[in-house]
């Protein structure tokens, strides 16, 4: 296993569009296991592959409490969402210290191959269900600070840049 670097926003692969697996192998299996433990060192709640720049449709989500209820997605599609909506305060790994509310639909169906290739289906509601929203638009291509107005993200983007030029000069000395 391995704790892999996180892409940050406004990194440009952020915004590639993952492939499907073709085959769930042990390539995929590692990748798995690597994006967990990058996950929980993080913490956090849920991380797609595009965020470790691995352009693959792959999430791992862990929304409990306890973080020992590991739930991995392959090829994940949302088949049916509901048309009634919740508001959640979102963040992300790869905007760090960065929150704020995001409306989408208040409960889905996923259809999604596990780590040993085989499909199944879930419904989910609640946390859940803004996690693998959020996750899934990661694999499209979109991080959520885009959902928000274009002032805010202009913000966002500056605090960020600004972040990085510091991180790095930390680093030179
Ligand atoms: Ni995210």
């Amino acid at each position: 296993m391995a704790i892999l670097p996180i892409l940050r926003y406004p990194d440009p692969r952020l915004y590639k569009k993952a492939e499907p697996v073709k085959q769930v192998d042990d390539r995929i299996r590692k990748l798995v296991s690597d994006m967990a433990e990058t996950m929980y060192a993080a913490p956090g709640i849920g991380l797609a592959a595009t965020q470790v720049d691995v352009h693959e449709r792959v999430i791992v989500i862990d929304v409990s409490e306890e973080g020992n209820d590991l739930l991995v997605l392959i090829n994940p599609e949302i088949i049916a969402r509901s048309t009634d909506t919740q508001v959640y305060e979102e963040g992300c790994l790869s905007v760090p210290d960065v929150y704020d509310e995001v409306e989408r639909a208040a409960s889905i169906t996923v259809r999604a191959l596990n780590e040993n290739g085989e499909p199944f289906e879930f419904e989910a509601d609640g946390l859940l269900a803004v996690c693998v929203q959020h996750e899934i638009d990661h694999l499209d291509g979109k991080v959520f600070v885009e959902y928000l107005s274009r002032l805010k993200q202009e913000r966002i983007r500056t605090r960020l840049r600004k972040r990085e030029k510091e991180r790095e000069r930390v680093s030179v000395r």
